[in-house]
């Protein structure tokens, strides 16, 4: 007996491709995936009258635990300022770091929770956080218990990534910030479990790649996950270095040269895209599309959800995206949110795809094809959610 039985479903499993499959119906147990094309009894049975059944999706980057906004930045930055100027002078990433250390730990989880219920009726069932917007012990604790509280209050799956090293604060000089990263706050994190792995900035305006090597040290030997910020404003060779040192993911990339995706192929570190950044900022270089498709470099998209360079609260529109902008084909984009960003996280054994024994983390879909998906751009809406074999959505669908 399952629990669950959807039937009449067109399935897309996106294991491997992102073609349907043959099979109709999906069988759930225990919040698992118990069986794909064999019916039988349930507790439950839905005819899913030929809706598409995709995978749930996975948001792998964001920074969406944030206070205040940066709207007068974006005006000044309308009127001809960059983001490294708005940067170097104490504002950018610094602007929310002000405003998140007036903020409490209840306002941020207030502040956070509509950013992720919008991207919950959006279809997704998994968010990676990242901290970063702290830079000082307790201010990252206090921004990583709130993503861990996220986890527990939203029915999602929220990745909490430690990003201590974001920027240095002007109080402090390159190395003595480090050591603070590495010696205090790391440990910290990783005493009170609130974090799943590290993620660094490697940037002009940030952080060197001999603080990457440094940082992953430290990291690996706690036994967390390695991500890094690379080649986003300039070419640091930042990736290839992180690809080596087991980094599962490089996000960004709009200055990755073919070395550096070399390096990630041989790797097996994910491209992670943030057409959402490339588009606020105005960015004009591409990231090297062809050559990671050449290499053969699994290509994930994200949101990168945050006050400065991504306030944009829909993967879908930041799928549309990468379609328009960044020319990657509705496939691609439609994997780059579901296997290729379970890989990013390390998760492609547990979600992304739809097979058995895996998360019973899906949607329904009232739309002729996925490609829609990437095709329409607003007014799209699942008209199921479903995390752990459990529908955590009511909402209206809406037919595109
Ligand atoms: O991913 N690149 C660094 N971090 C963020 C931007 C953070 C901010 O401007 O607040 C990003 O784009
Ligand atoms: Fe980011």
């Amino acid at each position: 007996m399952y629990d669950l039985i959807i039937n009449n479903a067109r399935l897309y499993p996106m294991s491997g491709h992102a073609s349907p499959a043959t099979q109709t119906c999906l069988a759930i147990s225990d919040g698992r995936i118990a069986a794909i094309g064999e019916t039988g009894e349930a507790r439950e049975t839905i005819d899913a009258r030929h809706a598409c059944l995709l995978p749930g999706f996975i948001d792998c980057h964001t920074h969406a635990v944030y206070a205040g906004d940066r709207a007068d930045e974006h005006a000044a930055r309308i009127a001809g300022a960059s983001y490294q100027e708005i940067a170097r002078g104490g504002g950018g990433i610094l602007t929310t770091v002000r405003a998140v250390a007036a903020a409490s730990e209840q306002e941020l989880v207030d502040g956070a929770r509509p950013r992720l219920a919008t991207l919950l009726a959006e279809g997704v069932t998994t968010i990676e956080i990242k901290s970063g917007y702290g830079l000082d012990t307790a201010n990252e604790l206090k921004m990583l218990r709130v993503i861990r509280r996220l986890g527990t209050e939203l029915p999602m799956e929220v990745i909490a990534t430690f990003l201590g090293a974001h920027t240095i604060p002007g109080k402090h000089s390159h190395e003595s910030y480090m050591d603070l990263v590495i010696d205090e706050m790391l440990p910290a994190a990783v005493a009170e479990k609130l974090a799943d792995a590290v993620d660094i900035f490697v940037e002009n305006i940030a952080f060197t790649v001999a603080d990457m090597e440094r940082l992953f040290a430290a990291a690996s030997a706690h036994g967390l996950k390695l991500r890094a910020h690379t080649e986003q404003l300039s070419n640091m060779g930042a990736s290839a270095r992180a690809a080596e040192l087991g980094a599962l993911s490089c996000d960004h990339l709009e200055r990755l040269d073919e070395a550096g995706v070399r390096a990630m192929a041989s790797a097996g570190s994910v491209a992670v895209l943030l057409p959402g950044a490339f588009y606020f900022l105005g960015e004009t270089r591409l990231p090297p599309i062809g050559q990671l498709r050449k290499h053969q470099v699994p290509i994930a998209v994200a949101s990168d959800l945050n006050p400065g360079s991504s306030p944009i609260n829909s993967l879908l529109t930041c799928m549309h995206m990468a379609a328009t902008l960044f020319g990657l084909t509705p496939a691609e984009v439609l994997l780059g949110v579901t296997r290729h960003a379970a890989r990013a996280l390390g998760l492609d054994k547990e979600i992304g795809s739809l097979e058995v024994g895996m998360r019973a983390d899906f949607c329904l879909w009232e739309i002729a094809a996925p490609e829609l998906l990437c095709y329409q751009l607003g007014g799209l809406r699942p008209l199921a959610v479903y995390k752990d074999g459990q529908r955590v959505n009511q909402l209206q669908a809406t037919k595109g």
